[in-house]
């Protein structure tokens, strides 16, 4: 086993599956998801695990679920939006071929409609949450990916063509 081809790292929404599965498909190799290797090794939603035993179980489900798949996979793989927080997952990634799908907070809005939400409703006002998040999480994809390959107004395939000719 050689370990992973590509990892995608990024923000929820950006598309690191639909870019995955197509970057696995040019390279005749297969895509893997942490998120779904949670899912079913739980048996239960992320939203779930996230409700019934909090964010931190569910980062260090995360830290053992990207193990196991760096460890037993070595085709493209996506990673949760948020597993960068994890200083061991960081680790994890050192030297691997780690692309950061990024995308400003516009084209998130537009891709995930999140003006789309009721602002009035939202705990959160969803838009500044985006924020909030990137200022928390971007110098941490920065500093595990090898290329940052922005997404903004660029089709999945487009952005399929930025991976593999910045890798
Ligand atoms: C999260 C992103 C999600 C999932 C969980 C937490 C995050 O993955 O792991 O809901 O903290 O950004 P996607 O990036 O695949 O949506």
């Amino acid at each position: 086993m050689t370990g992973p081809r590509i990892v995608l790292v990024g923000p929820m929404g950006v598309g690191k599956s639909t870019v995955g599965e197509l970057l696995a498909a040019r390279l005749g190799t297969t895509f893997r998801d942490t998120d779904a290797d949670i899912v079913a090794a739980e048996g239960r939603e992320i939203s779930e695990i996230f409700v019934d035993d909090g964010e931190p179980h569910f980062r260090a489900l995360e830290r053992a679920a990207v193990a196991r798949a760096l460890a037993g996979h070595d085709g493209v793989l996506a990673l949760g939006g948020g597993a960068v927080l994890d200083a061991d997952t960081r680790r994890l990634l050192t030297g691997l071929p780690v692309a950061y799908l990024s995308m400003e907070v516009a084209e998130a809005v537009r891709r995930t409609g999140l003006d789309a939400a009721r602002p009035l409703l939202a705990v959160v006002n969803p838009r500044q949450q985006w924020k909030r998040l990137m200022e928390e999480r971007r110098h941490l994809y920065t500093g595990v990916a090898r290329v940052v390959v922005a997404t903004d107004g660029r089709t999945p395939e487009e952005v399929a063509d930025g991976v593999l000719d910045a890798l």
